[in-house]
């Protein structure tokens, strides 16, 4: 299908632009009525497995601001139930991983699902938005990348230090390889089954692989992630990658191939750029909590981006991280027709 609104698609090319686009990360969510009106009669699992509902959460912010990206409803963490871990969403704490990966006959006795059966629920609602969105933007579908998914499923849930993560890491490492290797065939049989349901792009979430020194990264992290990145470009649909905490590690994130790299707000903007190197799109990088901010903060940081950005081909721009709960909805909402209009072409 022709995408009538393809600026983002374009960037992520590094192809000119008539503005910079924009999306945000985690933009449905319980920061706005609409979704927390959902909320209230489904829990979160609940919500992105029946299709319907996810198709409407996905749809609710890009009706109420001109974003230039739609991103699928779902989470980084179902497509592991599949291979064994059992997951809950508790209130107020996130999810919990039940029975965690600690020994070796644990890892050797995961599956690698076929993601077609096991979350048949968010394709079925990646091609209810297509259906909906009838080509007006492109829609964003996602995966963790494997460090962040074997971080939850060692640790349990959110680590803080990563310490029983790396314990296996450095202490068994064949284990970890036939970890990460499990994870890498599910991340990209995942992407793969998306694509065929519809997405525009793909973004892989490594949102805490920034707690690894580049050493660790580059020995047991990376050849994954450039398996995963690999395959999906060669479906045609450009990747980004993500992770936060990471501007110690630019030149081993354009080793991972990434079409666009994710850039939290811990550096300047121009300064992750130029770390980075020409013949790579760029995706930030303003801090989430600058939302909170009266709107004459929050416009000087988005000139200060744009300045750094300097009309470059390839901007995307978009938080450095996920949006945060209770986020004034007319800052989210300046705030997009604000990038759109005060980076526009003459
Ligand atoms: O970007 C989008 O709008 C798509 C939806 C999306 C969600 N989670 C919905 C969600 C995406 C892309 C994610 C990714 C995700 N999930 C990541 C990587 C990105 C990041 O933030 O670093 C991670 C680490 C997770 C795991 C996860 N899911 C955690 C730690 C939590 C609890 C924290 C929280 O915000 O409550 C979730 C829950 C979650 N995922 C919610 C949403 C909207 C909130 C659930 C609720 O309504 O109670």
């Amino acid at each position: 299908m022709r995408i009538k609104n393809d600026q983002f698609l374009r960037a992520c090319r590094r192809e000119p632009t008539d503005y910079t686009p924009i999306w945000l990360m985690r933009q449905a969510g319980r920061y706005m009525a609409e979704y927390r009106a959902v909320r209230e009669r489904y829990s979160f699992l609940e919500m992105v497995k029946t299709p319907d509902v996810a198709a409407e959460i996905t749809l609710q912010p890009v009706q109420a601001y001109p974003l230039d990206a739609a991103i699928i409803f779902a989470d980084i963490l179902p497509p592991l139930e599949g291979m064994g871990i059992d997951l809950t969403f508790e209130q107020g704490e996130g999810p919990v991983i039940h029975n965690p990966l600690r020994t070796p006959a644990d890892v050797a006795a995961l599956v690698v699902p076929e993601p077609r059966e096991t979350t048949a629920f968010t394709l079925e609602a990646i091609q209810l938005v297509q259906r909906e969105l009838a080509g007006r933007i492109p829609l964003i579908g996602f995966s963790g990348a494997p460090f962040t998914l074997a971080s939850y499923a060692i640790e349990g849930g959110s680590g803080k230090d990563y310490r029983i993560t790396k314990r296996m890491m450095l202490g068994t490492p064949d284990v970890w390889h036939s970890l990460m290797q499990k994870l890498t065939e599910l991340v990209i049989s995942y992407c793969h089954a998306q694509v065929e349901a519809g997405v525009n792009a793909v973004q892989l979430f490594d949102s805490w692989a920034g707690n690894l020194s580049p050493f660790d990264y580059r020995e047991y992290v990376l050849p994954y992630v450039n398996q995963c990145v690999a395959a999906v470009r060669e479906l045609g649909v450009p990747v980004i990658y993500f992770g936060t905490e990471m501007s110690g590690m630019a030149s081993l994130l354009r080793q991972t191939g990434a079409d666009v790299l994710g850039v939290d707000w811990r550096i300047d903007l121009d300064e992750a750029w130029a770390q980075l190197g020409p013949g790579v799109a760029v995706q930030g990088n303003l801090d989430p909590a600058v939302l909170f901010a009266p709107w004459g903060e929050i416009e000087r940081r988005v000139d200060d981006i744009l300045a750094r950005a300097a009309g470059r081909d390839g901007h995307i721009f978009n938080l450095g991280h996920g949006i945060l709960t209770e986020t004034p909805v007319d800052h989210v909402a300046r705030l997009v027709e604000y990038v759109q209009m005060a980076s526009r072409v003459a």
